[in-house]
């Protein structure tokens, strides 16, 4: 550890070092240190960035710790849209990042109730359309993106967050459920995205399903999903963790479960925030706290178990994607007004933490 952490050091500045102090051999420089060098055997290492990343200083440190890229924002359906028309302008600016640098792109996300237009949902008096309008709506959507990336991207997460948190619901109560009236929204979705593109991945992707009782939703949807032929790749973990939660006795038992319908798994969005804001499940922000020595050295903990565990689904994990780069770009600052947190392996000067060394091999 110490020699790693002398290392990180000079890190940006080398880009390259002695991963050991102890290096006999005179001339032999070891790879700098690199999070998808460490795992290209087992796993890709995605970052989620928006385009602004791209031009920054923080290039050298995408390019050398990450071979994977998820637009954190600039893909969606709302964000491609300059009115009723697609602009691809920013989302190009990623995928040609991607392409530049040898990088893969996850696309994220087609269908999501979130960042979906309003006039998807309305006719042009404003009223809510039928459901063979929005069914012809989500094709053209979905034709219109993966026609445009075919070949960029190797993996959709085709849709997100469908399932209810609330206890009793299977299905999230959103526009598309309400006016399709179930859930076939969903098998649409897939099933235009495979006739889009029958060689790319498909993936849902959804948070919390470490919880047992929303795992039986994920069940109830995997089971429908293979009902209707759709030829599923696999379920995204989101990963949005805390200190405590979940234990990794609940992620290989979701892991397990959607490996033992055939299927592969990704954890799409990780992060480790250091609050704890659900002490009973009910949303109770904590009051803010400096990240301190102690509390980075928790969380380098909590990471190292995570990619430990990570490390023993080797062909069956295919993806782990890093939601943000550095801690101060983290959306989880936006969490609570005024409290910054520091859920990332990097701090805001883009300094490796004690986090990020614990996640290495
Ligand atoms: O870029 C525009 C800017 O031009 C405009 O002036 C400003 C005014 O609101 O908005 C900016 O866009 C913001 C965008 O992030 C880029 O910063 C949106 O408002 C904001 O809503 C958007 O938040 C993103 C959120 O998804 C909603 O799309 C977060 O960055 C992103 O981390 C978060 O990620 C989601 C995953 O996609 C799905 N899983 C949960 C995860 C966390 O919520």
């Amino acid at each position: 550890m110490k020699s790693r952490l002398l290392c990180a050091g000079f890190m940006l500045a080398a880009m390259a070092c002695h991963e050991k102090s102890d290096d006999k051999t005179p001339g032999t420089e070891p790879p700098a240190l690199s999070l998808a060098g460490s795992y290209k055997d087992l796993f890709t290492l995605g970052v989620a960035l928006k385009s602004e990343a791209l031009t920054g200083p923080d290039v050298p440190l995408i390019t050398s710790n990450f071979n994977r890229i998820t637009a954190e924002y600039e893909m969606k359906w709302a964000p491609l849209m300059k009115g009723k028309a697609y602009d691809f302008t920013a989302a190009d600016t990623l995928a040609d990042f991607a392409e530049d640098h040898g990088m893969f792109l996850t696309g994220h996300t087609l269908i999501w109730h979130i960042d979906t237009p309003d006039w998807v949902f309305t006719d042009e008096a404003g009223l809510e359309v039928d459901r063979e309008t929005l069914r012809a709506r989500m094709k053209t959507h979905i034709e219109t993106t993966m026609k445009h990336f075919k070949g960029r991207v190797d993996n959709w997460d085709v849709v997100n967050e469908v399932l209810a948190d609330e206890d009793g619901l299977t299905w999230r109560a959103s526009r598309f459920y309400k006016i399709y009236g179930n859930e076939d929204y969903i098998i649409d979705a897939f099933r235009f995205a495979h006739e889009a593109d029958p060689e790319v991945e498909l993936w849902y992707n959804d948070y919390v399903l470490e919880n047992p009782k929303k795992l039986e939703k994920l069940l109830v949807l995997i089971k429908r999903l293979k009902a209707e032929g759709i030829p599923l790749t696999g379920v995204g973990f989101q990963g949005h963790y805390s200190l405590g939660w979940p234990g990794t006795d609940l992620i290989e038992n979701a892991f397990n479960a959607v490996i033992a319908e055939g299927l592969k798994v990704k954890v799409s969005e990780l992060d480790v925030t250091v609050y704890s804001d659900y002490p009973n499940g009910v949303f109770t922000p904590e009051v803010a706290k400096p990240c301190d020595a102690n509390i980075l050295n928790l969380q380098a903990q909590r990471y190292g178990e995570l990619f430990q565990l990570f490390r023993r689904y080797k062909g069956q994990l295919a993806h782990v994607t890093m939601w943000g780069l550095k801690d101060n770009g983290s959306w989880l600052n936006d969490m609570v007004k005024g409290r910054a947190d520091c859920p990332l392996l990097f701090d805001a000067k883009g300094q490796p933490k004690p986090a990020y060394f614990k996640a290495l091999p």
